[in-house]
């Protein structure tokens, strides 16, 4: 395999954290996914599995448990073909509570194990509790890997303390062009304990820089060159390395399509130096930022 066909297969399905398990490098979210309309979403969610955008973000959060409900429908004769993420509240995050909460995510969305299981944000339940669940969901064949979303590095030193290394799949954070603060700290901290990046919001949840916008008008200019959107551009940049993966969220078909044509996309120098500089890391921040 030479060296640019290598990057490229690189580029669409990857090595997930340590957890051994292979993900492509962009992804479905989910959020909000009960607002979309039910046939055409449900069309998407298939376009996504078939185009290979087959990391399915959800949580039990989303439209109160209704999104799983819908990924339920929409995965029917697929979740063998999908790698399928969901998420427990803090709330419900006791070691109890973490158990009723996957077993009411797993018949939501009719199936009998997830791939990924994460603690959505940091909250009041002790995290050895949290993750003696997880183990024991794991060990149960109930959950494939777990993982946490919106750790800081604090938080994540303060994970990796009572986890031990290798346990930590992922760390789902937020991560788009105008907002890359992650990169300060998070991202090293995790390349250093092989835990995966997932960067979520990768369009800003919608506020993707307009087309008239000096940062819109760069990203259709190194599109043009490529043949490839605007869109597929920034993707191509959030996942520029091999532990950053993207979930971006789409439920028209249309906009499947054009995110499934980032997969394998691989930026050169130029263009990676062009987007630094029109989209530049900015400050380090306390914390993580949150959509
Ligand atoms: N862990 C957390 O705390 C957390 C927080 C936020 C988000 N997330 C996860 O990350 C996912 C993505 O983030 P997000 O939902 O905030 O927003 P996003 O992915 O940044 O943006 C989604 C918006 O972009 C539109 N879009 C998608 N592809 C497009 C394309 N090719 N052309 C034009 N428009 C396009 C979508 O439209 P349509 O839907 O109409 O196609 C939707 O309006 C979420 O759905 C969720 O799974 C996790």
């Amino acid at each position: 395999m030479g060296e640019t066909t290598q990057a490229a297969g690189a580029a669409r399905q990857r090595s997930f954290g340590a957890t051994g398990l292979c993900v492509p490098a962009i992804g479905l979210g989910t959020w909000a996914m009960e607002r979309d309309e039910p046939a055409r979403t449900r069309e998407a969610v298939a376009r996504a599995v078939e185009l290979g955008l087959c990391h399915v973000d959800t949580a039990e959060m989303y439209g109160d448990g209704a999104v799983e409900t819908l990924l339920g429908e929409a995965l029917a004769g697929r979740r063998d073909a999908v790698f399928l993420a969901s998420k427990v509240v803090p709330e419900h995050a006791s070691y109890a509570g973490t158990l009723r909460a996957c077993e009411a995510s797993l018949r939501r969305l009719r199936t009998d194990r997830l791939d990924l299981y994460l603690l959505h944000w940091p909250g009041v339940e002790p995290l050895a509790d949290t993750f003696r669940a997880f183990e024991r969901l794991q060990a149960d064949g109930k959950i494939r890997a777990w993982g946490v979303s919106n750790f800081c590095e604090r938080d994540l030193a303060a994970a990796l303390d009572v986890a031990g290394e290798g346990r930590i799949a992922c760390n789902q954070v937020l991560y788009h062009l105008e907002e890359r603060s992650i990169e300060h700290a998070v991202v090293p901290f995790c390349r250093a304990h092989r835990i995966a990046v997932v960067g979520y919001s990768p369009f800003g949840s919608g506020a993707f820089p307009a087309a008239t916008s000096p940062g819109g008008r760069a990203l259709a200019a190194l599109g043009a060159a490529r043949g490839l959107t605007p869109r597929q551009i920034a993707l191509a940049f959030l996942v520029r390395e091999p532990d950053l993966f993207a979930i971006p969220k789409a439920a028209r078909p249309e906009h499947v399509s054009d995110n499934a044509g980032a997969l394998g996309v691989v930026l050169g120098p130029d263009e990676l130096a062009a987007l630094e500089a029109r989209f530049p890391r900015g400050p380090r921040r306390r914390g993580v930022p949150t959509a």
